[in-house]
């Protein structure tokens, strides 16, 4: 059931668990996620940058192609289908698409700018019915030319658009997306508390959810992360297990009792049962597992 993220994580923040953002970027990935939701029994949001989307061929064709699995697989658990670090357009065309929840990412406009275009999308996104996250712009992060931390938002920022009345906020508290540095110096919990102290317990989301230890994964949970976003997590795994299986000589034509490894229903296969091993973890860690409500 395709629903907006609204509800999902409010209870998710009341009872102290997280709903996995996974994001897709083809039919394999939003299949796999889609299946493993519903075996987890645990809301699901799928995440769409504005490239996955281009890839994928637009806005309307990921829309459709989501709703038509979710149909198809009798999918019964609640389901999202989000925009990821939206611009202002981006937002624009998924909202027309048929996407039922939508990030503004203006964190890298000037403040008054990214509050006066958040509090427009509000209205619009709010007057059809999606939901929405909104990033703040950050401080720190960089010193003598290393980036070996994240950023961490300020809490009068956060205060100031969570009062705009966007669903869910992304706050950053030294994660990063990506694989992290070495000397990376893991999340500042404490940032974190100021944050949801000063937001007045909007869920806050967590992006970057790939390489962060799980214990600070758990106490971030704790303290009002209710939405983490998940993606190279998802690549690694899907590439590594494509990789094995090429090595292992099952997609030669010429080897002898392939049959015919090549073929991508095949070929695929082990990289979309990877996917949902690790979604079936996240989900685990996370606290979503039976969460269907
Ligand atoms: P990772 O790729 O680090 O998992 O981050 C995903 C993300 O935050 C998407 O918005």
């Amino acid at each position: 059931m395709l629903v907006n993220a609204t509800r999902m994580l409010r209870i998710a923040h009341d009872n102290h668990y997280a709903v996995g953002h996974f994001n897709i970027n083809n039919l394999e990935w939003t299949k796999a996620i889609l299946l493993e939701a519903e075996a987890q029994k645990s809301p699901v949001i799928l995440g769409v940058s504005e490239g996955a989307g281009k890839y994928m061929g637009g806005f309307k064709v990921v829309a459709a192609m989501v709703k038509a699995l979710d149909e198809s697989l009798g999918i019964t658990v609640p389901v999202a289908l989000h925009l990821d670090h939206g611009t202002y357009n981006g937002c624009l065309a998924c909202i027309e698409a048929g996407f039922t929840s939508i990030m503004f990412d203006g964190s890298s406009l000037p403040f008054e700018e990214n509050i006066e275009k958040t509090k427009e999308l509000v209205a619009i996104a709010h007057d059809k019915g999606l939901s929405i996250e909104a990033e703040v712009g950050a401080i720190g992060g960089t010193e003598d030319g290393v980036t070996a931390d994240g950023e961490v938002a300020d809490p009068e920022e956060c205060k100031t658009i969570a009062a705009l009345g966007i669903d869910f906020l992304a706050a950053g508290i030294g994660n990063i997306h990506g694989i992290y540095p070495k000397d990376w110096t893991g999340l500042h919990i404490d940032a974190l508390q100021r944050i949801q102290e000063a937001t007045g317990g909007i869920p806050l989301v967590l992006h970057g959810g790939t390489g962060i230890p799980d214990a600070q994964i758990k106490e971030a949970i704790k303290h009002g992360m209710s939405k983490i976003n998940v993606n190279t997590d998802c690549q690694l795994v899907f590439a590594e297990a494509t990789k094995e299986y090429c090595l292992a000589g099952k997609a030669d034509p010429t080897a002898e009792n392939t049959s015919k490894g090549y073929d991508p229903r095949k070929l695929l296969k082990p990289g979309f049962e990877a996917i949902r091993a690790k979604v079936k973890e996240k989900m685990e860690l996370f606290g979503s597992v039976g969460k269907a409500a």
